[in-house]
């Protein structure tokens, strides 16, 4: 495969308090691992931006593309009766769309070089909410599910071309996404999962570890959930 720990990478941040965190990951591979990294700006729910961030990474890097990771993603939390046009447009166009709009744009980079020695990767992350109805996530499993159409039908055009595309479902995980549930709403969340806590981000790490260096895996859907959702 091509592409490897020390390959250039383009980090993509949004809010200034990503910028932060965006800056120190990139100093720290720079240091640890001497992997040049560029950190761009871009609000990837529009396709003018997404553009931009393609257009750096090629003026930066050079005109092939290894690996794309789709990530962002927003909830809301609202029946779908209260719930504002608005609200639920963004949650489409953060989560569904800026997928769309990113792999649109990335492949051209990617099958310009790709082939069955030299494979190509997108890894997009959907979620157990895509694989099973939440409640008062009407708009949140819309674009999750729609990750795994997307995941899916992508695999099978592109896998006589030399790049894989795959998903990460993942359950339940300890990030800011779930800073705001107090401890008692944890409790009860973590008691509903078999394996009997929340998981960490290095659960997700090691799935995406997995299918950036899985030779023959494509169009797959891997649910790090604790036994939360059975496939
Ligand atoms: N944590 C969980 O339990 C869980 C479970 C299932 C699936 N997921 C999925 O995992 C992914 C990562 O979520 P997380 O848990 O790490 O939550 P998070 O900490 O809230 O991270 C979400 C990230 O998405 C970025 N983002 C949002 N809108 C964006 C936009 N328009 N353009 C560019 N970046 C944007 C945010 O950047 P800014 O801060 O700059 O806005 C933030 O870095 C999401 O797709 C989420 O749906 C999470």
């Amino acid at each position: 495969m091509s592409h490897n720990c020390h390959s250039p990478l383009l980090i993509n941040y949004r809010s200034e308090s990503s910028k932060a965190l965006s800056d120190d990951i990139a100093a720290r591979l720079e240091k640890d691992y001497g992997v040049k990294t560029l950190v761009v700006k871009a609000d990837v729910s529009r396709y003018e931006d997404c553009e931009a961030l393609v257009k750096a990474a090629v003026e930066k890097f050079g005109e092939h593309i290894d690996v794309l990771v789709n990530n962002a993603g927003i909830t809301n939390n609202c029946n779908w009766i209260d719930i504002t046009r608005d609200a639920y447009e963004r949650v489409i166009n953060t989560n569904l769309m800026s997928f769309l709009h990113m792999t649109h744009l990335v492949l051209p980079y990617m099958i310009n070089h790709s082939d069955k020695e030299h494979q190509c990767c997108i890894v997009n992350t959907s979620s157990v909410g895509g694989l099973t109805g939440v409640i008062n996530q009407a708009d949140y499993c819309a674009s999750k599910s729609g990750i795994i159409g997307l995941t899916r039908a992508l695999a099978l055009e592109f896998a006589g071309r030399g790049v894989r595309v795959n998903a990460i479902a993942p359950g339940m995980i300890m990030t800011d996404m779930l800073r705001g549930v107090n401890q008692d709403e944890l409790n009860a969340l973590a008691a509903a999962i078999p394996q009997g806590f929340i998981g960490d981000v290095s659960d997700i790490a090691g799935a995406m570890e997995y299918l950036l260096t899985a030779p023959y895996v494509t169009g797959q859907v891997i649910s790090p959930n604790g036994g939360f959702v059975l496939q």
